[in-house]
């Protein structure tokens, strides 16, 4: 018989709409949550000494008192300790599962963040605001990945579409919601790639060129503003354009991958509104705008064109 859980607690993936990476320079982006693709941590007693921590997918298993220094499911427990002032308690397991591709760009650090960060928070009977979950899983995110902009964890603890721009005191988070739903494919090229990577890349890229690299995150800026806009008036056909038109300025950058840029190509010519990668890039996912009557036209070519995976999203 296995033990009642003490705690338990789910968070979603997301998919960046527009504007990747020039959100970490300033530059406004939206993102969506994924819904149906989500983290899962169960915390259940287990008598024992410590805490134990089991990364299911990962195949891992540790404790907190031996778990490594960067471990981000010992990392969250201490965090999340220190906010409530107090230890949580011993004689657990904290178990972590999740649906949610990981290095592919659909979140997945964030997501097993801020369902441990809510699982923990039940244990520990805090009162916690999505604000403050979102805050908890952007230290676990600077860990992951040096200096994220923040969009992630506030998707994710939001489960809401936001508009973000990255800004000193606060970032501006305005939840918004589409006039119209969006159909979207995410497809998977199966290539993992890390957003610390391809941050850092982007980084010494733009040390090298700032000119050059300011004018695309302008430009991704613009089509963010624009594609907010085109949203609220429920202009699907625009919504799609301006998508395609940010894997250009993606493309430029130079986080596109040939996987990725074939994918895009197929999903327009099966009849997708639009397509752009989303995420890091060099890898993981690309979102494809579609209607009702492309929708498997475009799952087609997607998989003819060498997609690993498929997954369907609804936004709005
Ligand atoms: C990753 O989902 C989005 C990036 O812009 C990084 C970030 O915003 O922290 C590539």
């Amino acid at each position: 018989m296995t033990a009642q859980p003490l705690a338990e607690a789910t968070a979603p993936g997301k998919v960046i709409l527009f504007g990747e990476h020039a959100v970490v320079y300033g530059r406004p982006a939206l993102a969506a949550p994924v819904t149906h693709l989500r983290a899962q941590a169960v915390v259940s007693a287990d008598g024992g000494p410590d805490m134990r921590l089991v990364a299911v997918d990962l195949g891992r298993a540790t404790t907190l008192n031996n778990a490594r220094p960067d471990n981000p499911l010992a990392a969250t427990v201490r965090l999340v300790e220190r906010h409530a002032g107090r230890p949580l308690p011993r004689g657990v397991t904290l178990t972590v599962t999740s649906a949610i591709p990981i290095a592919s760009g659909l979140g997945s650090g964030a997501a097993i963040a801020v369902a441990v960060i809510r699982a923990l928070g039940q244990v520990a009977r805090l009162t916690l605001t999505r604000e403050d979950i979102s805050a908890l899983a952007y230290e676990i995110e600077r860990l992951h990945h040096g200096t994220p902009s923040g969009i992630d964890n506030t998707v994710i603890a939001f489960e809401q579409p936001v508009y973000f721009v990255r800004a000193a005191p606060v970032n501006r988070i305005e939840p918004f919601r589409p006039t119209q739903s969006l159909r979207l494919v995410i497809a998977d090229t199966g290539v993992r790639s890390a957003t610390k990577d391809v941050v850092g890349d982007v980084r010494r890229r733009w040390a090298a060129d700032r000119n050059r690299y300011e004018a695309i995150f302008d430009a991704c800026g613009r089509l963010a503003d624009a594609g907010r806009a085109a949203l609220e008036a429920g202009d699907l056909a625009e919504v799609g354009r301006l998508m395609t038109a940010n894997h250009e300025q993606l493309v430029a950058m130079t986080v596109s991958s040939v996987a990725l840029d074939r994918l895009v190509a197929a999903a327009l010519a099966a009849g997708a509104l639009g397509a752009k990668l989303s995420g890091a890039g060099r890898g993981g996912n690309l979102i494809a705008l579609v209607t009702e009557d492309s929708e498997e036209r475009v799952c087609a070519a997607l998989q003819a064109a060498g997609a690993a995976r498929l997954f369907r999203s609804a936004v709005g």
